[in-house]
C-alpha cells in the first residue's frame, strides 16, 4: 500500500463540482443524459481521489496518458517556472523549450527523422501525418486496420477502424481498412504466430494489389493497437509492412500515441521491433498531458519535401511553451529515473505473471495480452467459442458490474466493450501493482457468473 492520502473529504464541495459539470459540460463519445462523470478532487503518483474521501489506485492512466503518474514533481516545476518567465509564443518565433523539446523527442526516433511538427494531441498528429503522406507522395489512398484508433477528427476518425467510425463514414473518401494480425481471434484462421505473420502480410499485399499500389500514399498503423486490444505485432509482421510499402513506394505511418513513451516499457513501441517508420505519430505520454501535446516525428525525406515548397498545415498553438516544457521536464525525469525500464520490469515480473495467474483462476478470462504497462483481459462467456462478454460496439451486465466491483474495491479500471485493460503508469510500484492484481482478480469474482462454457 502507498501511504499516499486522499485529501479531507467534502462531499458538499463534491456535489457542486457533478452538478455544475452536469448543467454545462458536453461530454466526449458519449449520450449526455446517460453520463455520471465520477467527480474528482485531486491525484498523486499512481492515486487519484474523490471529494468522498474515496482512494483508487489509477489502473486507467486516465485515457492511458498519465505515463509518469499524476503529480509528477519535476513536470508540475518546469510548467511553473515556464509560465512564469513565457507562457507563449506563436509558432512562427523560435523558442528555446520548443526547439529542446524536438530535439529530445527526435532523438528518441531513428537516425535521420531529425525534425518534428508539434500539434496540440493525437488526432491533429494523425491528421498532419497523413497530409504529409499524401503531399510528399502525391497519393490519396490510406490503408489502416479495423481493428484501430486513430482520433476523433474528421480524418483521424474516419481512419479509426472501430465503431466511432460509422456515423463518420460518409466522409471516408481515400481511407480502405483491412485485417491486421490477431491470433487469439484470426481473422485467417490460423493456428501459429509464424501462419498469422504471413497470412495477415498476404492479405494486405492483396490489399495494396486490388486498391492500386500508386494509389496509396501510406499504411498507418499504431504500433501495438491500443483502445482496440493490445495486441502484439507477431515476429516478421511490421518487418513485412515495412518491406511492402518499400517495394511499392509507400510511406509507413506508425502511430505510438498510445503506445509510445514507456507504455510498452521501451520508448517507442517500435522498439521491440525490426522496422523504421517514415512518420510516427505522437502525443499522450510525451508529457502526459500536463499540458495538451502531440505531433509527428518526421523523416529527413518527407520533411525534404517541404524545404522549398509550403507545407499546408499549422496550429496557433503548434510547439505551446507551457507544453514543450513539460515534454522536456517529462523526458527528462523519465530518463533519470529509469521510469521506462521499471514500466518494463513491472510488467515482466508484476503484471504478466500476475494476470496469467488470474486467468487461471477465473474461466472469463480467455486471453492476457501486454507487455510494460500495457495490458488487456479479453473475456469470453466461453473459452472454446471465445464469444466476447459484451458485444463489439456494445457493454453488457457483466462489464457494467465487473467496472462497478473495481470501483468499490479502489480502482479506476479502464475498459473497452468486452475487455479490461490493466494500463497504470509507467512509475507504478510494484507494491502498488501487486494491490492492483488483488482488486482485479476478487472483483472478477462478481462476474464469474456469466461465464456458460
Ligand atoms: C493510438 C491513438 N492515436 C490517436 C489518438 C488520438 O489522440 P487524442 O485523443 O490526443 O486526439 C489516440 C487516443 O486515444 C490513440 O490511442
Amino acid at each position: 500500500m502507498s501511504d499516499i492520502a486522499a485529501a479531507p473529504a467534502d462531499p458538499a464541495r463534491g456535489r457542486e463540482v457533478y452538478d455544475l459539470d452536469r448543467a454545462h459540460v458536453f461530454h466526449s463519445w458519449s449520450a449526455q443524459a446517460k453520463i455520471s462523470p465520477l467527480p474528482l478532487a485531486g491525484a498523486e503518483g499512481s492515486y487519484v481521489w474523490d471529494y468522498d474521501g474515496n482512494r483508487y489506485l489509477d489502473l486507467s492512466s486516465q485515457l492511458v496518458n498519465t505515463n509518469i503518474g499524476h503529480q509528477h514533481p519535476k513536470v508540475v516545476a518546469a510548467v511553473q517556472e515556464q509560465a512564469g518567465r513565457l507562457c507563449t509564443i506563436a509558432p512562427q518565433h523560435a523558442n528555446d523549450v520548443r526547439g529542446d523539446a524536438a530535439r529530445l523527442i527526435s532523438g528518441l526516433a531513428p537516425d535521420g527523422m531529425a525534425k518534428v511538427f508539434f500539434t496540440n494531441g493525437g488526432a491533429e498528429a494523425i491528421e498532419n501525418a497523413v497530409r504529409m503522406a499524401r503531399l510528399h507522395t502525391g497519393r490519396h489512398k490510406v490503408l489502416t486496420r479495423y481493428r484501430s484508433y486513430h482520433g476523433g477528427t474528421q480524418t483521424a476518425v474516419t481512419l479509426t477502424g472501430d465503431p466511432r467510425r460509422w456515423p463518420n463514414d460518409p466522409w471516408s473518401a481515400g481511407v480502405v481498412h483491412f485485417f491486421g494480425p490477431f491470433l487469439y481471434r484470426s481473422p485467417f484462421h490460423s493456428e501459429t504466430e509464424e501462419q498469422e505473420t504471413e497470412r495477415a502480410l498476404h492479405h494486405l499485399a492483396e490489399t495494396i494489389r486490388f486498391e492500386g499500389p500508386d494509389t496509396i500514399a501510406a499504411v498507418l498503423l499504431e504500433t501495438i493497437p491500443g483502445t482496440a486490444g493490445i495486441m502484439l505485432p507477431p515476429p516478421g509482421y511490421l518487418a513485412g509492412v515495412r518491406e511492402l510499402c518499400d517495394r511499392y513506394g509507400i510511406l509507413l505511418i506508425l502511430d505510438e500515441v498510445m503506445a509510445g513513451f514507456g507504455r510498452a516499457g521501451s520508448w517507442f513501441a517500435f522498439d521491440h521491433f525490426d522496422v523504421r517508420p517514415d512518420l510516427i505519430t505522437f502525443a499522450k505520454g510525451v508529457n502526459s498531458g500536463y499540458v495538451p501535446l502531440g505531433g509527428v516525428v518526421i523523416s529527413d525525406a518527407v520533411a525534404h519535401t517541404f524545404d522549398e515548397r509550403v507545407y499546408p498545415g499549422g496550429l496557433t498553438y503548434s510547439g505551446h511553451p507551457l507544453a514543450c516544457a513539460a515534454a522536456v521536464a517529462t523526458i527528462t525525469a523519465m530518463r533519470e529515473e529509469g521510469i521506462v525500464e521499471n514500466a518494463f520490469r513491472v510488467g515482466q515480473d508484476v503484471l504478466g505473471p500476475g494476470l496469467a495467474e488470474i486467468a487461471q483462476r477465473h474461466p472469463v478470462v480467455g486471453e492476457v495480452r501486454g507487455i510494460g504497462v500495457f495490458w488487456a483481459l479479453d473475456l469470453v462467456k466461453n473459452q472454446e467459442t471465445k464469444e466476447e462478454i459484451a458485444p463489439y460496439g456494445g457493454t453488457s451486465e457483466a462489464m457494467t458490474t465487473l467496472l462497478g466491483a473495481l470501483r468499490s474495491r479502489g480502482v479506476l479500471p479502464f475498459a473497452n466493450y468486452h475487455r479490461l485493460h490493466v494500463v497504470p503508469p509507467c512509475t507504478i510500484s510494484e507494491a502498488e501493482a501487486k494491490e492492483g492484481l488483488a482488486a482485479v482478480d476478487d472483483a472478477l469474482t462478481e462476474i464469474d457468473r456469466f461465464y456458460e462454457g
